[in-house]
């Protein structure tokens, strides 16, 4: 799959090893990177949705190190010499790499390894030492070292989609020069597990680190999350060296106060909030500040402030969907002043989505990106079930299973155009509610394909029908 074309005389040829999990996202977060390093789109092709191997065209090598600063969706990026469908095709392709590009990894003086990585197939040793010795016509002049080369060579073999039935030839065969590793060991060093402050709701740190590179979040940055919970999603754009705030409704969460989430532990400790996370990893210095405030109501002096809003809105079933606010007429009573802030309101889904994507039009600055998650109904969505806004351009779209029948879209928004104030969205046109509005009922949706004794441990767990914490999936870590 092609997927975005600028290319030139002076672009080089890289393979990108992508990991093999939140498939969808993983294109999406490195033509965002590569926007963010470069700010041009390149040649990417995709061999195959499935396969872990990507090649970029990119004008240098520098480029690619910087890619791999910001990456949790690639493992690692080689310089290509070679690649084909055959043995015999790598190395008719190996052959016309030119000489001048790989003589200085090979000169007499230096040290040199090659590895083979094979994908949905494992080989033998002595299979692995036949594929090695068929290289031997490339001039390698250097010493052979294991421990510590200076120069790794990769062979690598894609068998195909299915590990249970592997090709007995690959698919494609790839040679190149090791260049660096992405970040993927940020998600275990975030993970959430090892987290002083964590809710039922905290992000996974993988994920964090995906929005934060779908947002484009670079230092100095100013970033909001608008439902802001533990904060897992400020951790990884902190991380990034951008200034990060929020807001929430629940005072407890705010305060840190209140039940522990983990297990073993009943109350949350002193010194149990954001600003304390954003300590543990060194990042204080980041923290603006974190607001009890209701989402529904902006309190911010008008105008964009904000280069990126990266936000998981409640969707009601692992906490409920509310805003301030009351069915009845509020009398202006001695009980009652001015000031009262009255009972709270169920939120419907629609309106938080249509109120997220105004909030964003107005605050975001121009190039800004909300990146957000949109729960869905699987068999009634459509893509013109997307929220839509004048000021915004729909960049990603990419889906995550919850179970058989819901899933969440991870949404990548980015302002194109300043925001007026007739361009302000409402999920309610001409009479009719666009087709979000059905997505109202997705905590019932949701529920529905549940037995009804899972849901029962569910409600009992959460002594109610309206809180949710039923962990049903990878999305967010279990702890
Ligand atoms: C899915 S959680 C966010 C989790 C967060 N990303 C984290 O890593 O902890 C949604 C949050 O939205 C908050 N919330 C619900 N309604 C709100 C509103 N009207 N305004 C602001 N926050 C709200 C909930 O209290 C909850 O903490």
């Amino acid at each position: 799959m092609a997927l975005s074309c600028k290319s030139g005389a002076a672009m080089k040829k890289y393979l990108l090893l992508l990991a093999q999990e939140n498939c969808e996202f993983r294109l999406p977060e490195i033509k965002s990177l590569l926007c963010l390093i470069g700010g041009h789109l390149y040649n990417l092709h995709d061999i195959n949705e499935k396969s872990p191997f990507c090649i970029l065209h990119i004008p240098s090598e520098d480029m690619a190190r910087k890619l791999m600063k910001r990456t949790v969706c690639a493992k690692s990026v080689f310089e290509l010499w070679g690649h084909g469908k055959s043995l015999e095709e790598l190395q008719q392709s190996l052959l016309t790499y030119p000489s001048e590009k790989m003589v200085s990894y090979l000169q007499p003086n230096s040290t040199y390894k090659i590895n083979i990585h094979t994908f949905n197939k494992t080989l033998s040793q002595k299979e692995k030492l036949a594929k090695i010795e068929a290289l031997e016509f490339l001039p390698f002049r250097g010493k052979v070292s294991l421990q510590n080369a200076e120069h790794i060579f990769y062979l690598m073999e894609d068998y195909g989609p299915e590990p249970n039935n592997p090709r007995k030839e690959p698919l494609q065969i790839f040679f190149g020069r090791w260049i660096a590793d992405g970040q993927r060991e940020l998600i275990n060093s975030y993970s959430v597990k090892k987290r002083h402050f964590i809710g039922n709701t905290s992000m996974d740190a993988g994920l964090a680190f995906i929005m934060a590179n779908h947002a484009r979040v670079k230092p100095n940055d100013v970033v909001f999350d608008p439902f802001v919970g533990t904060g897992g999603l400020l951790l990884p754009c902190a991380h990034f060296g951008a200034y990060v705030l929020g807001t929430d409704i629940d005072y407890n969460t705010v305060h840190g106060l209140g039940k522990a989430s983990r297990m073993n532990q009943k109350w949350r400790g002193p010194d149990e909030n954001i600003r304390a996370n954003l300590r543990q990893y060194g990042l204080e210095k980041y923290y603006l500040d974190i607001l009890l405030s209701d989402a529904s109501k902006p309190i911010w002096r008008k105008g964009p402030m904000f280069d990126a809003i990266i936000t998981d809105p409640p969707y009601g079933i692992r906490e409920s969907t509310r805003k301030t606010g009351t069915q009845k007429e509020i009398m202006k009573t001695e009980l009652f002043p001015e000031s009262h802030v009255p009972v709270q309101l169920n939120y419907h889904l629609s309106d938080i989505f249509s109120d997220l994507l105004n909030f964003a039009a107005e605050f975001l600055v121009i190039s800004g990106r909300l990146v957000y998650w949109l729960p869905v109904y699987r068999p009634e969505y459509t893509e013109e079930a997307v929220p839509c806004h004048p000021c915004l351009k729909v960049i990603s779209n990419c889906e995550q299973m919850l179970s058989s029948h819901t899933s969440r879209r991870l949404i990548t928004m980015e302002k194109v155009k300043e925001f007026e104030e007739e361009d302000q969205f409402s999920h309610i046109k001409d009479g009719q509610y666009t087709p979000y509005k059905g997505h109202n009922s997705f905590r019932e949706k949701y529920f529905s394909g549940l037995t009804k004794r899972m849901a029962r441990e569910e409600r009992a767990r959460n002594g109610g029908p309206n809180t949710g914490n039923y962990i049903v999936t990878e999305n967010r870590e279990e702890v």
